[in-house]
């Protein structure tokens, strides 16, 4: 097929991890006679330096003029430290999110067996561990009105019975999929938001028969992640838990430079890291590119080419077992790989299939 790019490798090291990326994308279409071309376009702090907007009108025409957008990351120290600083690299993610009606993201959390003792959490709690959580991205308070002066200051958790049910019927054709078991983590003891998500899933669960549909506190939920991570098929939730429940996910994996996403909804769906851009790493040629090229893999999938995703996979996995590794997974004393050489040794390895 011929498959238009939306490249963004934004900030840190997501021009490194975003080079790698593009090199597996080149490889696989190569390998299966696909038509790739790429149309580079600047976000996040690089953008504000060069225009004064972290997601320019000319990078979201790219956006929209593209049958898939590879997204690396943004962020910057310079603006983090600075309360006010009018415009902040993320207000790019979240305005391509927004512009792109970007509701539903989509973060596998997988286990590498050969990478499970690298996991703060006991090897047999995480070994198997496989299950994904379903984002909503264009609402709460994300989006809600927002309001700041020196005394005091609020977001608002605003949902929608639309924006609920959408992303609900979302996380069922994922379960479906999959292992049938879908949770829908919320906070209905105390917010009137989550009531409503909680009222709404109520309704639809029946129209799901074959799916066994649970309902779990987001407190409880973050606890039973760590205790038994396998409990997990497919978890629903709302934009602010689910930032900070796949944060806590990725801790399952051993390193959150191996998560994937996979971002859809109205216009052009995303591919990218759930990691941000490690600023501190810029440079270094030390940043993991796994999780930047399983973007891609997720890219393939979501056009239905299971066997180009399925091969970026084999060849992810045989880096890791050829210990072919970033430094912070690499095994004691062995041989160190960069950014680059990952990159490397994966297209090579697609090239030689
Ligand atoms: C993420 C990130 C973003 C978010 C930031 C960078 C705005 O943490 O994609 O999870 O909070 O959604
Ligand atoms: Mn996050």
């Amino acid at each position: 097929m011929k498959l238009k790019l939306a490249v963004l490798p934004g900030d840190g090291i997501g021009p490194e991890i975003m080079e790698q990326g593009v090199a597996v994308m080149e490889a696989v279409c190569e390998k299966f006679g696909h038509e790739l071309t790429c149309k580079y376009a600047i976000c996040g702090a690089d953008a504000i330096d060069k225009v004064g907007d972290p997601f320019p009108e000319e990078t979201f025409q790219a956006c929209m003029e593209a049958d898939a957008v590879l997204f690396a990351s943004v962020g910057d120290p310079k603006f983090d430290n600075d309360p006010t600083a009018k415009v902040r690299p993320e207000q790019g993610l979240l305005a391509m999110r927004k512009k792109l009606g970007l509701f539903a993201n989509i973060r596998p959390v997988e286990t590498f067996d050969c990478l499970v003792h690298k996991s703060p959490l006991k090897t047999e709690l995480v070994k198997g561990a496989d299950f994904i959580c379903i984002r909503e991205l264009t609402g709460g308070m994300y989006f809600g009105e927002k309001y700041q002066d020196d005394e005091k200051a609020y977001d608002t958790n605003y949902y929608t019975r639309h924006e609920i049910e959408r992303i609900l019927r979302v996380a069922y054709d994922y379960a479906r999929k999959r292992r049938r078991h879908l949770t829908v983590v919320d906070k209905a003891n105390v917010l009137a938001s989550s009531r409503l998500w909680r009222k709404v899933a109520q309704e639809i669960a029946p129209q799901y028969p074959d799916v066994a549909t649970d309902y779990m506190y987001v407190d409880n939920a973050a606890m039973r992640m760590i205790q038994e991570p396998r409990f997990f098929d497919v978890i629903v939730t709302e934009n602010t838990f689910g930032d900070i429940l796949t944060d806590e996910g990725s801790c399952i994996t051993g390193s959150m430079g191996l998560l994937p996403s996979a971002s859809t909804g109205d216009h052009t769906p995303v591919f990218e890291p759930i990691h941000g851009s490690w600023p501190q790493a810029k440079g270094l040629n030390i940043a993991n590119p796994l999780a930047q090229i399983l973007s891609c893999a997720m890219l393939f999938e979501y056009f239905d080419l299971k066997e180009e995703g399925k091969l970026i996979r084999e060849a992810v996995s045989a880096s890791l077992d050829a210990n072919v590794r970033t430094p912070e997974i690499q095994v004691e004393g062995g041989a160190k790989y960069g950014t680059k050489e990952v990159g490397a040794w994966i297209v090579d390895y697609i090239k030689k299939r």
